[in-house]
């Protein structure tokens, strides 16, 4: 990401250049320069507290108390800081990629360089064994998969700790599985394919199951071409879920996530934790899982109000691409309310303006943490983004949680226009 934005950079300067006006060969070039980004990025003190959702269309620089240009804590809350983007352009060229680097920063750490490994890929029945190797090192994935009856190609679901696969398969969907364990354990150990690699870098484990799932498309990709390698949902729950959100934000080839009660580090917030009735939260959750994040995400523990983003930023990242969260009413401590009334609707805020707004989904069913009827409440989406079928529910509805809390994002009121 840091590549990016020096891109972004160089293009900038490139356009102050003098350039051949009025020539009919030469596209318009656009005028667009992104915001500043502070670097090195600063610890928690040089953001404001902020008690509602951190406004997505601000760029970082505006955020931090020292560039916030006169904007106060509750301007910027408001939605009234200084040089908000305005427009699609300016989101995906400037907005986008800056959230991209501060989430690395502050939550997963630094995505790997993928242009930089070899990936080999071996297929045996219903296997298929795959070989990453970077730097002199190498590391292994084991992954299986299950094909539907007829014909393919099909789109696919990869899945970790488990799915409930026989109504995927029964829609024309096939099923691939990891052991995300043997990838990077679920420990401060560091042991893992992934860390076979990568042993020496300060990165969340989240980041890790994330390469897992790319590494096994890649495999798929590789040698089971009944299986359309550009229709991709991933999926796992709570800790998984987190992982699976991971897994879409650092791919452009995942076409949907589908976290199921994530809670926080994945589609849970990180202000709002008591709306939950349990609370897990950020101090709870670095502190009993540390090694979830990159390190500096520790830094905000006592100091979750001055995170300048919260899950609906993670949301916002990877749209316009599709995600569909599953949240059960009776699933406190992952905060399925604030997951549902708080970053949904906030998030959604993004998708409107991205023109994407059908391809963000909340589904609330009955029942508690993980159970496996998560996995029959999100499949018509599914099978909407997989396979085009028509909706058959309305996967904006906030079913018992009523309507959105709209007084934690209060600069949706001021969001600019979906116009491009
Ligand atoms: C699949 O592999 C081909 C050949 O390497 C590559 O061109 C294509 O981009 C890959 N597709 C996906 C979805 O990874």
């Amino acid at each position: 990401m840091r590549q990016t934005l020096l891109l972004s950079t160089l293009a900038g300067l490139a356009l102050a250049a003098p350039r051949p006006q009025d020539d009919p060969e030469e596209p318009p070039a656009s005028t667009i320069e992104c915001a500043p980004f502070p670097s090195p990025l600063p610890s928690w003190d040089a953001y404001p507290a902020q008690s509602s959702l951190p406004d997505p269309f601000l760029p970082l620089q505006y955020m931090t108390t020292a560039g916030a240009d006169g904007a106060s804590a509750a301007d910027i809350m408001a939605g009234l800081g200084n040089h908000r983007i305005q427009t699609q352009e300016e989101w995906y060229k400037c907005q986008k990629p800056q959230l991209m680097n501060m989430l690395q920063e502050y939550q997963f750490g630094y995505y790997p360089d993928h242009s930089l490994e070899t990936v080999t890929a071996t297929r045996s029945g219903g296997r298929v064994s795959i070989s990453v190797e970077a730097g002199g090192k190498t590391g292994t994935i084991q992954a299986t998969f299950t094909l539907p009856a007829g014909e393919g190609p099909f789109p696919v679901v990869i899945a970790i700790g488990g799915i409930s696969s026989q109504p995927y398969l029964q829609a024309g969907i096939a099923i691939a599985e990891f052991n995300y364990g043997a990838v990077a354990a679920d420990s401060n150990a560091k042991t893992g394919s992934f860390w076979d690699i990568y042993g020496d870098r300060d990165i969340g484990v989240l980041t890790a199951w994330a390469w897992g799932f790319h590494r096994v498309l890649d495999g798929l990709n590789a040698t089971v071409p009944e299986i359309d390698a550009t229709r991709v949902g991933v999926t796992g729950c709570s800790r998984l879920g987190k992982g699976a959100l991971a897994a879409s934000l650092f791919d452009e080839r995942i076409t949907l996530s589908m976290p199921m009660s994530s809670g926080v580090q994945g589609f849970g917030p990180y202000r709002y934790f008591t709306l939950s009735g349990q609370g897990e939260n950020l101090d709870n959750s670095k502190g009993g899982a540390p090694w979830w994040s990159a390190s500096r995400l520790g830094e905000f523990v006592g100091h979750h109000e001055n995170l300048p983003f919260d899950a609906h930023t993670i949301a916002a990242a990877i749209a316009p691409r599709a995600i569909v969260a599953d949240q059960g009413v009776g699933d406190q401590f992952v905060n399925s309310k604030g997951s549902s009334t708080v970053i949904y609707p906030a998030a959604q805020v993004v998708y409107d303006f991205l023109g994407a707004g059908d391809k963000l989904a909340i589904a609330i069913r009955q029942g508690g943490h993980c159970d496996m009827s998560g996995y029959q409440n999100v499949l018509p989406y599914v099978r909407h983004i997989l396979q085009g079928e028509p909706l058959t529910r309305d996967y904006h509805d906030l079913g018992s949680y009523g309507s959105a809390l709209t007084e934690s994002f209060p600069w949706a009121a001021t969001a600019p226009a979906a116009s491009a």
